[in-house]
């Protein structure tokens, strides 16, 4: 019912004619109404073409990288973002104000031709006015959807695949009823607003109960309690969807957490063949049946019995993706330009293996070091001697104003020969030290 209502507002929303500059009357968008299907099939063929100018709600890495991308194929970039010279800002314009600024919000998409996010976390009136004035061709169902835990574990049911047993939760004593058939530990959430391990309590204990729902409930928002499983390995794969339906999937990441931040993707992940395939079958599988368009990186658990469990979903390009920045033929920016703009997917393909550790505040002097002399560390002194040289270390940095632990300040992609190479070399740098890679 829900996804009739909002698939009527997708469908009745405003288009642009063209090259994209805004030609939507409210009558056009009456006679578009009138006649959803016609619309939806104008919407599968719309191409953004080259020349054409992307708005991106945020201005953070992700925006970053996906202009610097998308202008290889000769689009402009427009952030808004309430940050002065965002890392974004610093490659393309921006409009400096709140992500909540409607005015900002209007200005964005009189300026730009389609509409694009890097945080799934967008207020539902802006998404509405940005629909309504310009092209979203992501729509706003996909983030009304990811953007709400439980709703996204609907969908991912729908699709046919695995979340863990999860229960809702809207008091303390519905809190105790879940954990009594769930069983320990569990995991309570916040449905909306967690990242990086925020939002959340890893239950082991009845005497947790208490506790753990008034820390949570404080944030004012539903609250879901999940099963915790006993995972072997953490996966993800990043799925594209075009417009008109194309589908792509980049090589399966195995994902290493350190204090809930990803530290590591090992591309590729180190299991068996037949897991590969169904973790990409199962993120192909979800990107279908939402109708998502743009990338939808999807996360999951491995379990020593060979099962996925789909843990969450982000329609936007992906920390654990930044591996495909020079490891595959295509990266996850230019494929997320790509998709928006309804031109063909470019190739996944893996062109080398790779493992992509993250620069936190407390890496980053190191990390600049190296850049500046070229040495990694006593032993992992690459490009020394061409035959011993087995680890290509590719740095992105993003900018950021404002340093500060376990602040994302930046990657290493580590072309190797094997991913264990990686590994080894990022031992070896002890820039990392301290975390059990
Ligand atoms: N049900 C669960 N069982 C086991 N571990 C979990 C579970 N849910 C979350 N985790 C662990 O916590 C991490 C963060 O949880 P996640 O739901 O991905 O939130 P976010 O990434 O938004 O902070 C996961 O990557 C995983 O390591
Ligand atoms: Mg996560």
């Amino acid at each position: 019912m829900i996804r009739r209502e909002l698939l009527g507002s997708l469908e009745s929303s405003g288009t642009k004619t063209g090259d994209g500059k805004a030609g939507s009357t409210a009558k056009a968008r009456e006679a578009e109404a009138a006649s959803g299907k016609a619309v939806s099939a104008e919407r599968r063929e719309r191409q953004v073409r080259p020349g054409a100018t992307i708005g991106v709600l945020g201005g953070g890495q992700l925006g970053r990288m996906m202009a610097l991308a998308g202008s290889n194929l000769g689009y402009r970039f427009i952030a808004l973002d309430p940050t002065p010279e965002s890392p974004c800002g610093q490659v393309a314009e921006q409009i400096v104000a709140g992500y909540g600024d409607k005015e900002a919000a209007r200005e964005l998409a009189k300026r730009a031709d389609v509409i694009t996010y890097e945080f799934e976390n967008v207020d539902a009136e802006v998404a509405a006015l940005l629909e309504q004035q310009s092209y979203v061709p992501q729509g706003s169902r996909l983030l009304y959807t990811t953007q709400h835990r439980l709703r996204e574990k609907r969908a991912v049911e729908a699709a046919g695949a695995r979340v863990a047993p999860y229960a809702e939760i809207g008091s303390e004593e519905e809190l105790r009823e879940a954990v009594r058939r769930l069983g320990l530990p569990a995991v309570l959430k916040t449905a909306t607003g967690g990242y990086d391990g925020k939002g959340q309590w890893v239950i082991r204990s009845d005497e947790e109960i208490g506790p753990a729902y008034a820390e949570l409930s404080r944030a004012g928002t539903e609250l879901v309690l999940e099963q915790f499983i006993p995972f072997v390995k953490e996966l993800s794969v990043i799925a594209a969807r075009s417009p008109h339906g194309e589908i792509s999937t980049f090589p399966v990441a195995e994902n290493i957490h350190v204090d809930n931040i990803l530290h590591l993707s090992i591309v590729p992940a180190r299991v068996q063949e037949t897991v590969l395939r169904e973790a990409e079958r199962l993120a192909a599988r979800i990107a279908e049946s939402m109708e998502a368009v743009g990338l939808l990186a999807v996360e999951m658990f491995l379990t020593e019995n060979g099962e996925l469990f789909v843990n969450e979903l982000a329609p936007r390009p992906h920390n654990s993706g930044h591996y495909t920045m020079e490891a595959c033929a295509t990266s996850q920016f230019e494929q997320h330009v790509r998709a928006v703009c309804n031109l063909p997917l470019g190739d996944p393909a893996l062109r080398t293996p790779v493992v992509m550790v993250n620069v936190l505040g407390e890496h980053l002097d190191a990390v600049k070091e190296a850049v500046v002399t070229g040495r990694w560390g006593a032993e992992a002194e690459g490009g020394a001697d061409p035959a011993g040289f087995r680890v290509i270390p590719k740095v992105h940095l993003y900018g950021k104003n404002g340093s500060a632990p376990k602040r994302k300040m930046g990657h290493v992609n580590l072309l190797c020969g094997d991913v264990q190479d990686g590994l080894d070399f990022i031992q070896q740098t002890n820039i990392w030290r301290n975390q059990n890679s």
